[in-house]
């Protein structure tokens, strides 16, 4: 057999090789997936056990579905699907929660565009085993401490009547909020207030709506004072 013959022997055997490997299974680049994560990080951090409406993403890759110990709110479906992430798991979720594992919590429509999950895909794996260096912005808590607040955050009174709540500040300030436009949230993490020293964050563009974060729900009606008198203006 001559050389050239093996050459090209040796040349058709490569290309049908990487004609049946599956195109999903392409390596993906993982400096592409960490921009992509930006739609997952208004729900999942990379800090390990910093959960938000989904559980930490921090070491992802290996770990069983479901079963990490400090997230609360995993679906019966995801917990007990017996599944394992990896890359061709991870690919089936991104692709489409839903079909994948009916009746899960995450609320995600899916990634239709197999490049973007393969990049995905890498990334995650990258960022479990430590070969990718995250960039701080992707560490640091998107939350700000509410114990670091100034006067015009800490909460000293709140009044309530009709249909208004009426919020003193430290810095001496009262606003009136139309009760519709208030929320009462508590915040239980390293970055929530103190205990007995809620904070006000505006909430929205228009300034009209806020959000009062506490310590714990107990707080909140021991706070609040029911009465309406002449200076509650
Ligand atoms: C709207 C919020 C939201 C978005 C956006 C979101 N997720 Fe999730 N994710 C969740 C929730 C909630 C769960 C838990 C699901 C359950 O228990 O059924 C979850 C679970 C997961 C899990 C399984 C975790 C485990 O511990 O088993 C992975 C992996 C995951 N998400 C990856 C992603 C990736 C990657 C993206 C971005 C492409 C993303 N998610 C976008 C909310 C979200």
């Amino acid at each position: 057999m001559s050389i050239l013959r093996v050459v090209g022997l040796v040349c058709s055997f490569l290309i049908t090789a990487a004609a049946l490997m599956p195109t999903a299974f392409a390596a993906g680049d993982p400096a592409e997936g960490a921009k992509a994560f930006r739609v997952c990080a208004a729900c999942h951090s990379l800090a390990t056990d910093r959960n938000m409406t989904g559980p930490s993403l921090a070491g992802i890759w290996g770990r069983k579905a479901g079963s990490l110990k400090s997230f609360d709110r995993y679906s019966r479906a995801l917990k007990s699907s017996a599944i394992v992430w990896n890359q061709k798991t991870l690919d089936a979720w991104l692709k489409s929660p839903a079909a994948f594992i009916p009746r899960n919590n995450m609320n995600f429509r899916g990634i239709p565009d197999t490049r973007q999950r393969a990049d995905l895909i890498a990334f995650l794996k990258a960022e479990s085993n430590g070969s990718f260096q995250l960039p701080a912005a992707m560490t640091a808590s998107p939350f700000k401490d509410l114990k670091q607040l100034g006067p015009a955050h800490q909460v000293t009174a709140i009044r309530y009547c009709r249909d208004s709540y009426r919020i003193t500040t430290a810095d001496g300030r009262m606003t009136a909020f139309w009760e519709a436009n208030l929320r009462f949230k508590t915040d239980s993490s390293d970055k929530g207030p103190l205990p007995g020293r809620p904070v006000i964050m505006p909430a929205g563009m228009m300034g009209d709506r806020a959000s009062v974060f506490f310590a714990a729900p107990g707080e909140i009606s021991e706070f609040i004072k029911h009465h309406c008198d002449a200076e509650a203006k």
